[in-house]
């Protein structure tokens, strides 16, 4: 399976992402061989990949060969460009959009998605990220403006929490960390996982 991350804006957690899914693919039960393609020319998770040796997927560069893994996840640039985006679609069997609800990135992600009528309904997802702890309002009317145009999003969204940043400064993924903020923090990933390898094999 390949999954292709991408935004319209940067800083909505592509790479976080990335990184947790790459995880979520590795490290359950039934998972095989995991590769993240850093397709950034700011290689924000080549970096993050140096600083983890331990880790159970391979972070590659998106130039590199990729070899044959059973899961692709492939990490873009700060912003795609909307002309760029069915490409994107056809070289992925599922493309994940971050969107985060506390930013202009919703406004983005709607103004970019609803001029592209020939994006397959089950070729994409918005993911809303960045959720603030009391957002629960604000995330409903975040889905609700998404499905009010038919953007297709996970049900799953993973809420703003410290400890990303805490586990990206120490090259780890939120579930080596310790602590109830990174269970929960994990939970979030592994809720997103589970739709993701139920929906797309
Ligand atoms: N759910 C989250 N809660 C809090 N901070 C987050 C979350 N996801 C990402 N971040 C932080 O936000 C910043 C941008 O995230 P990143 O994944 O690099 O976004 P992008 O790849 O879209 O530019 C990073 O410092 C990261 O640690
Ligand atoms: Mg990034």
């Amino acid at each position: 399976m390949i999954i292709t991350i991408a935004s319209f804006k940067g800083g909505v957690g592509k790479s976080t992402t990335a990184i947790h899914l790459a995880q979520y693919l590795a490290t359950r039960r039934s998972g095989g061989k995991v590769v993240l393609a850093d397709g950034d020319p700011n290689h924000s998770a080549l970096s993050w990949g140096r600083r983890s040796p331990g880790c159970k997927f391979t972070v590659i560069d998106a130039d590199d060969d990729l070899g044959e893994p059973d899961h692709i996840v492939v990490d873009t640039a700060a912003r795609t460009e909307p002309d760029e985006l069915l490409a994107l679609v056809e070289g992925s069997d599922l493309l994940l959009l971050p969107t985060a609800i506390t930013s202009f990135s919703l406004e983005a992600t709607i103004k970019t998605l609803v001029n592209l009528p020939q994006l397959p309904p089950d070729r994409y997802r918005v993911l809303l990220t960045l959720v603030p702890a009391r957002g629960q309002a604000r995330e409903a009317q975040a889905r609700e403006a998404l499905t009010a145009v038919n953007l297709q999003t996970f049900k799953s969204r993973i809420q703003s929490r410290v400890i990303f940043a805490d586990a990206e400064l120490e090259g780890l993924t939120v579930d080596k960390m310790k602590g109830a903020s990174a269970k929960a923090a994990w939970s979030d990933y592994e809720s997103l996982g589970k739709e993701v390898t139920k929906g797309w094999k």
